[in-house]
């Protein structure tokens, strides 16, 4: 049986339609889903109100599921391959340590030596307006380059710090920051990275990048800034407006995305996600 799948926007992103993704699938069926994500980079399955079980099963099918020991503090008390996005206070009263978690553009687990593949967002609760989330297609943004500045970003490493989370300045978030910097101190990743399952080009980079390796950050700055601001161009972007029971898959290889904090803050917004591991990639630097 073929896919039916809808386009979500010019630059990446399709709908897989008529799709129950906890029903038994056979190989070729999800064959061809798996291809879909690797030719479109984003897929959205709608109407999904399926147990954490049945999320933790279909995301199984990407690859091996990170357990998140990178975030401790934002992983499901019970299952430690969901990892919790909510602006929804803890049950002591105290903010959610994860209401500003994808607040900027980046890429899961590029702060590792094992950035991930894919990751399975879904939604629970969502607000009546806004909270949406933004995807970048990095291949498209690549491309666009020129060949001078193509040339001069493929010698490039750029360094992925931990912690870069929006904060408010309490203790709580700048203990939390620090832990985060702790458990995965910085690492450096090709900027122009060749996707390992397509072989296409793209730009690597995001909001968690500080410097390039070998230089400063007052040197890096500008060319960070200009390939971020590039990369994130509107023609390069995808903009998801969520329902509750969504569910979202994204290559994390070839897109950057960012979590949108427009949304009323007395109404919740519940996500959890799987992190599917990637390749190992890059090398640790020192702060
Ligand atoms: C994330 O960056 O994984 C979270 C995105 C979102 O909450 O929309």
């Amino acid at each position: 049986m073929d896919l039916k799948l809808r386009r979500l926007s010019y630059p990446l992103g399709v709908e897989v339609c008529d799709i129950d993704v906890a029903a038994p699938m056979s190989e070729s069926q999800f064959g061809q889903i798996y291809q879909a994500f690797l030719d479109h980079c984003v897929l959205l399955f709608r109407g999904q109100d399926i147990t954490r079980e049945q999320h933790i099963a279909f995301s199984s099918r990407f690859g091996a599921l990170d357990p998140h020991d990178a975030f401790p503090s934002d992983r499901h008390p019970d299952y430690p391959q969901l990892m919790v996005v909510t602006n929804e206070a803890q049950a002591d009263g105290s903010p959610s340590v994860s209401r500003y978690a994808g607040r900027r553009w980046h890429t899961d687990m590029s702060q590792t030596l094992r950035p991930a593949a894919a990751s399975l967002l879904r939604s629970w609760r969502v607000p009546e307006v806004g909270g949406d989330t933004m995807f970048a297609n990095m291949y498209l943004a690549y491309d666009a380059l020129s060949d001078g500045m193509k040339k001069l970003i493929d010698g490039l490493h750029a360094v992925h710090f931990s912690g870069t989370r929006k904060l408010d300045a309490t203790q709580t978030d700048q203990a939390h920051a620090s832990e985060q910097q702790r458990i995965s101190p910085p690492v450096a990743h090709p900027v122009a990275r060749v996707h390992p399952e397509t072989g296409r080009k793209c730009i690597f980079l995001g909001e968690k990048v500080k410097r390039f390796d070998g230089m400063t950050e007052e040197e890096s700055k500008p060319l960070i800034d200009y390939l971020n601001r590039h990369a994130t161009r509107p023609e390069f972007v995808f903009r998801h407006q969520w329902r509750p029971n969504d569910i979202i898959v994204w290559d994390n290889r070839c897109t950057l995305h960012e979590a949108l904090g427009d949304f009323d803050q007395t109404q919740n917004r519940y996500m959890e996600r799987t992190t599917v591991f990637g390749t190992p990639l890059g090398y640790a630097v020192s702060a």
